[in-house]
């Protein structure tokens, strides 16, 4: 027999509950539905004429099959509202590490560039070096969307662990950037003492010469100024995301899980990390649940434990709202399918 269903409400009544928000994070662990529900959340939004952009920063290309389009790195317009993009790690890092080396080029002595470019080709595949790329592009995007129009913005990201460090990179990143900054800083300051030292030879005099100008600095500016220059740039970049991250009138963090045990472990994890950054998820999505009601033994059998885990599910995150999306026939692709789930 079928215990009683759990208190939770459609993915209709989540799209209302979101309708104010600028940005959407949609998360979970892997195969739960993250895809599938932020594309649902997008069509749902776009079909009531809100200019909608949803990016994808899953590598594999799981958004595009959903919306039965080609998607790229560059917008590619699903419908009169809604825009999509897929992010392509390997394209973003390529393009970033290009303006790396523009900004070198600018000011590095030229005999140091093919050194300087091998530095780069290596860095490309250091550890960070996509996450670090990719998070940039985020940032850009989450700042420029309202520029651009969107009155949302929709993330559909890879597993849980990568979303979360992508919530609270910014801050990390911007800090590091602090780090770079005072580095370079102290850096000048020394080059500029030690230039002085070199004008004048006598060691009683050397304090009594620290209004002394540099000689060269009218000739030959501060090279590190231009780089200073990028740096303050990402960071005030970083600084912006991250304060839009955290403003829950702008941003809402949705967790996608089904109705089993290691999902329910992991998303409460999830929200402890949610937590320890001082965030916190806006609602949660369970996904692939079965009618409670079966004609069949095995179906019904299924049906129950899932309707026990609810029980779990509902106790443990009663703080939050929660939305079900039941079990479908076939994968969903396409907007009709997308719909369906709103029913
Ligand atoms: N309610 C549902 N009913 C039937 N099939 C579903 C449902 N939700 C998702 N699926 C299917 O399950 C598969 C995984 O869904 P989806 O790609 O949305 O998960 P994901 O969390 O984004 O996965 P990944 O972690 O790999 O990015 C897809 O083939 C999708 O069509
Ligand atoms: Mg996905």
């Amino acid at each position: 027999m079928a215990t009683q269903s759990i208190e939770h409400t459609s993915l209709k009544t989540l799209v209302t509950q979101l309708s104010q928000q600028p940005i959407i994070f949609v998360g979970g662990k892997g195969g739960v539905g993250k895809t599938t529900t932020a594309a649902a959340l997008a069509s749902q939004l776009a079909s009531q004429q809100k200019k909608t952009l949803i990016i994808s920063t899953d590598p594999a290309h799981s958004l595009g099959d959903v919306l039965s389009t080609k998607l790229n790195n560059r917008k590619t317009a699903i419908s009169p509202y809604l825009d999509a993009i897929e992010l392509n790690p390997d394209v973003i890092v390529d393009a970033h590490f290009a303006q790396v080396e523009r900004t070198i080029t600018a000011y590095a002595n030229p005999d140091m560039m093919p050194k300087i470019r091998e530095h780069l080709r290596l860095s490309k595949s250091a550890p960070g070096a996509q996450e670090a790329a990719m998070l940039e592009s985020m940032c850009q995007h989450l700042v420029s969307a309202a520029e651009e129009g969107y009155e949302h913005i929709i993330f559909d990201t890879a597993p849980t662990g990568h979303t979360l460090r992508l919530l609270v990179l910014p801050e990390m990143m911007g800090a590091w950037t602090d780090g770079l900054l005072a580095q370079q800083r102290r850096q000048a300051k020394l080059r500029s003492v030690a230039t002085r030292l070199d004008k004048n030879d006598d060691k009683n005099n050397r304090l009594k010469d620290k209004d002394v100008a540099n000689p060269f600095e009218k000739q030959k500016p501060d090279r590190w100024e231009q780089a200073v220059a990028v740096l303050e740039r990402r960071k005030a970049l970083f600084r912006q995301a991250a304060q839009l991250l955290h403003d829950h009138k702008k941003t809402a963090i949705v967790l996608v899980m089904t109705a089993d045990i290691l999902p329910l472990v992991e998303t409460k994890r999830a929200i402890e990390q949610l937590e320890s950054a001082n965030l916190k998820p806006a609602a949660i999505v369970v996904n692939q649940l079965i009618h409670p009601e079966q004609q069949d033994t095995f179906w019904q059998q299924r049906a129950n434990r899932q309707q026990q885990i609810m029980d779990d599910i509902a106790t443990t995150f009663k703080r939050y709202p929660l939305s079900a999306i039941y079990l479908q026939q076939t994968d969903i692709r396409g907007f009709e399918a997308l719909s369906e789930l709103l029913r």
